[in-house]
């Protein structure tokens, strides 16, 4: 009889424990940071946001067993908002670099990128040395911006979103167009009297951020990287969106 009781007993604890386990594991939601004027990597269908970044990162959370919750807000908000905590995490083509890196942690890369020069049809800019005594326009905040800001000679026009920059090349307030080259190739695709011209002024690797408040993220993050680029989920996600455009496939 006792040991039916124990044995009872046991079964009971098994099944609450598990029970609760999964029932805790259900419900962690990570709060992940995005800026959608970025695409393919992220930006806003119906109310939605979609893109290379957001269905990757919703395949790692599917391999990982948690739940995404997206956070729209500018590019550069991003950090502080993973040193306040407001989010833990953030993805938006975000360059790796030093700087970054001494505040965030990123995770090992997902995409190889790099800047490039967007100019109109017929101008006389046709790589780096020829920006000097124009006027060029930049997002604010990004690889582009600091990298730009460190050169003397270009008038720079930063804004906080890159359409009204795109915009300023069209109406002619601003002569060329710095930014990372799939975004600028994105939008040449859908404006014909714009093109990109001269090599990539940069190589760049895009990370997800982590705060460093949350190693153990991190961790989760980097294992399910790992996993979907070895199931074959990743590739998938980069043909829907890059085609057989390899240039920033990344393979392990
Ligand atoms: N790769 C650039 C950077 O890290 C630009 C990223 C902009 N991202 C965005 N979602 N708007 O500075």
């Amino acid at each position: 009889m006792l040991r039916k009781v124990v044995l009872f007993l046991a079964v009971c604890a098994f099944v609450f424990s598990s029970g609760f386990a999964n029932f805790a594991k259900a419900k962690t939601v990570v709060k992940v940071g995005v800026d959608t004027t970025f695409p393919p990597f992220e930006m806003e269908e119906y109310g939605k946001v979609v893109g290379f970044d957001v269905d990757m990162v919703n395949a790692i959370s599917k391999v990982e067993g948690f739940k995404v919750e997206w956070h729209t807000m500018d590019f550069q908000g991003l950090i502080p908002a993973l040193q306040t905590g407001t989010i833990q995490m953030a993805v938006a083509g975000m360059t790796i670099t030093p700087q970054r890196a001494k505040v965030v942690y990123f995770s090992k890369p997902y995409y190889h990128s790099g800047l490039s020069i967007l100019v109109k049809k017929g101008s006389s800019v046709k790589d780096l040395a020829d920006l000097k005594g124009k006027t060029v326009a930049v997002k604010l905040g990004t690889t582009a911006d600091i990298m730009l800001s460190k050169m003397k000679g270009i008038k720079l026009e930063r804004f906080t979103n890159i359409n009204d920059a795109y915009n300023q090349l069209q109406n002619s307030g601003a002569q060329a167009v710095v930014f990372d080259n799939p975004v600028n190739l994105n939008y040449q695709r859908t404006h014909k009297n714009v093109q990109v011209v001269g090599k990539l002024l940069t190589g760049e690797n895009y990370g997800i951020a982590v705060s460093k408040k949350d190693p153990k993220l991190l961790k989760i993050v980097n294992d399910g990287l790992e996993k979907i680029l070895k199931n074959g989920t990743y590739l998938k996600i980069y043909r829907k969106y890059f085609g057989d455009n390899d240039a920033g496939l990344i393979t392990k």
